[in-house]
């Protein structure tokens, strides 16, 4: 079943192959794609990482549970960390880190890294910490919270990162859930100026859970937190002891780390991540998806607490040996171009980061990009969501300078690592689509039958063979992770993703696949509107979803963020519909459009499109701990119901 909207993206392609200057010095060469899955894996297995034994065998595959390099022994934070030093790099900037308040920054080298991993982790042992025992980790963006992951991993204990913005009961059920006996946190965080109280919220967390018997306090602000005595510790005071702490050998199935991800129902799910796997995973991609050199400053500004963070700014590039930056604000503060004056400092050639944030710098307008020199920029990456068209463009021709190449990069917390992604300097992008399987990936796109579809048919996203860094399972749920990801269809990992493959080979992401919308029997993604609505000169920001409709089965609601000049009126909703109407069809015609300053995000920067779609249908309103802003939804929903009123 082809949709008008997938024709119309068809002969709108735009291509880019790759510059013939880019190409030549690529770590990724064409030949990459002729090798064999097992002899690509066995030498990014080998080479990639170093191994204190050797492992004796690939893989095993007894579906849905997989194993890799079973019989290796090696250690995470000695991958990341001692071998570096050992190589003599032991001065190599690791981060450099950026404060939110302007005046703060921070050099950490390797060295540092093994310095202070070496004293937290010999803190965390005399706390009682072994091999096995689980430490929650509730911090920003500050070098602390890289080096309480890899102190972890340096003594074989598994960790789980609560985001740094979500609530006492989203902390306490993920410490309770992993049974964390201790808690790395920190007084309190910056955001846009205020403070956020972090150790507060820990300790609300903590008296619900009862497995914490140690919290670890970093200080930050320096503002006055409340401590109890015998069970709260003061990072500084506890991590004095430089004696060689030993990396703990570990098997490479061994758990390096749970990270919770929401799921159809309540209780979110605890993501098992292992080590071997996964470091060979996200190391091999980010070598080459991001085509870093040793002298590269590589920035992804996701925050560490989302996977993005774990896989691509503290493991994968640590791995690699890469400097990074860190940084611990937001992209508007104090200013809009604090991004860019960062990429300027450091002199970054590698950007990594997600849609909606480059719509938001869409929105503010160039100018804040052309106050600085963005010439050191190489390579620019998109991650978690579809990326529309329009901003993709935006994006390689305001901040790349029309030069760089733009990976569009899909993988979930589930796959661990990037799985569909172009290697620049070999694949020919088109803006909006992610492009092919990472070597060795075998994705594909199946109707509801478990049918292979063939090129421009949408369906559902499957992989079929499994890969190193894919999750080990959900932490004490088998029955769930069952009937998730492999009860779909049978041996193949259902990834929730609606997608198509043109007739070049090239994957198109269109959003979950609750997201995609069925209109009078045609299918229509939320992302395709939403790029045909961004795509009018008066749009700043669009979110789609689907609302039931008695006669067309859904019918679609758009929310929709004017530019700051544009003024909501009658004639504007009627233009931006007959837009749509004109880019897509006019099947995907919303019925509705309710204009709106700001759409309701997660803290991560995703568009709740749940929510919206609650909105839409006058459901009650779900969760909102995650909301950067609670009151757009309150906002929305008036405006909304107003509006329905006025029809
Ligand atoms: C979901 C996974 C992967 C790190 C951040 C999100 C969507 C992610 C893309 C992309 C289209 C994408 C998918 C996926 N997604 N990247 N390049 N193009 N969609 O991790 O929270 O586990 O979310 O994000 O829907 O299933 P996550």
């Amino acid at each position: 079943m082809t949709t008008p909207a997938i024709e119309t993206i068809l002969t709108e392609d735009r291509r880019y192959p790759p510059s013939e200057g880019f190409a030549a010095q690529a770590n990724a060469q064409p030949a990459i794609y002729d090798e064999d899955f097992e002899t690509f894996w066995e030498r990014e297995g080998r080479e990639r990482i170093s191994w204190f034994e050797p492992f004796t065998q690939l893989y095993e595959w007894k579906p849905p549970y997989a194993k890799w390099f079973l019989g290796g022994k090696t250690n995470v934070a000695y991958n990341c960390v001692d071998r570096h030093v050992e190589a003599g790099l032991g001065d190599k900037v690791a981060f450099h880190w950026e404060g939110e308040p302007v005046d703060e920054r921070r050099e950490i080298t390797f060295a540092d890294l093994q310095r202070e991993t070496t004293k937290l982790a010999n803190a965390l042992k005399a706390l009682g910490v072994r091999k096995g025992t689980a430490v929650g980790i509730y911090m920003g963006m500050v070098p602390e919270t890289p080096i309480a992951m890899l102190a972890c991993a340096r003594i074989g204990a598994p960790h789980t990162v609560v985001f740094g913005g979500f609530s006492a009961d989203s902390l306490s059920d993920r410490l309770r859930d992993m049974e964390c006996e201790v808690l790395i946190t920190q007084d309190e965080a910056w955001r846009r100026g205020t403070t956020v109280p972090l150790k507060r919220t820990a300790d609300e967390a903590v008296a619900a859970s009862p497995s914490v018997k140690s919290v670890v306090v970093l200080r930050r602000t320096g503002n006055e937190v409340p401590m109890q005595d015998g069970r709260d510790h003061w990072w500084d005071d506890i991590a004095m002891d430089k004696t060689a702490c030993p990396c703990e050998p570990m098997d490479a199935e061994d758990l390096l780390y749970l990270l919770y991800t929401s799921g159809t129902t309540a209780k979110p799910k605890g993501i098992v991540h292992t080590t071997a796997g996964y470091l060979t995973g996200v190391a091999t991609t980010h070598h080459y998806i991001f085509d870093v050199k040793p002298d590269s400053v590589y920035w992804c500004a996701a925050d560490v607490g989302w996977v993005t963070g774990h896989s691509y700014i503290v493991y994968g590039p640590l791995a690699n040996g890469t400097t990074g930056v860190l940084y611990e604000g937001t992209p508007d503060f104090p200013d809009k171009d604090r991004w860019w004056e960062i990429v300027e400092r450091y002199k970054v050639d590698i950007l990594y980061t997600a849609p909606t944030a480059i719509r938001a710098h869409m929105k503010w307008g160039t100018e804040h990009a052309e106050k600085h020199d963005l010439s050191s920029l190489r390579l620019l990456g998109s991650v978690g969501e579809p990326i529309n068209p329009e901003a993709w463009e935006w994006y390689r021709r305001h901040i790349g300078g029309g030069r760089t190449p733009v990976v569009d990069t899909w993988w979930q917390t589930e796959t661990g690592m990037i799985l569909i992604t172009p290697l620049p300097g070999v694949t020919t992008t088109k803006p909006g689509s992610a492009t092919k399987p990472f070597p060795g990936v075998d994705a594909a796109v199946y109707d509801e039958q478990g049918n292979e579809v063939g090129p421009g048919s949408g369906g559902y996203l499957v992989l079929r063979r499994p890969w190193p860094a894919m999750l080990r399972g959900i932490h004490k749920a088998d029955d769930r992770y069952r009937e998730t990801y492999w009860s779909k269809y049978d041996d193949v990992y259902f990834a929730g993703d609606g997608a198509r493959i043109d007739r070049d080979g090239d994957f198109w992401l269109l959003g979950r696949v609750d997201d995609v919308m069925n209109v009078s029997g045609h299918r229509i993604s939320t992302i395709e509107v939403e790029s045909a609505l961004v795509d009018h000169p008066s749009v700043a920001e669009a979110a789609v979803c689907g609302r039931t409709d008695a006669q067309t089965g859904q019918a679609i609601v758009a929310y929709v963020t004017l530019k700051g000049s544009e003024e909501a009126s009658v004639e504007k909703l009627e233009e931006l519909r007959n837009h749509v109407a004109r880019k897509i069809g006019p099947i995907a015609k919303p019925a509705n459009i309710v204009f709106t300053p700001e759409l309701p995000k997660t803290r991560s920067g995703k568009i709740m499109r749940r929510l919206l779609r609650d909105v839409a249908e006058e459901r009650t309103l779900g969760d909102t701990t995650t909301l950067a802003d609670p009151a757009v939804v309150e906002e929305i929903r008036d405006r909304a119901a107003s509006e329905k009123t006025e029809e």
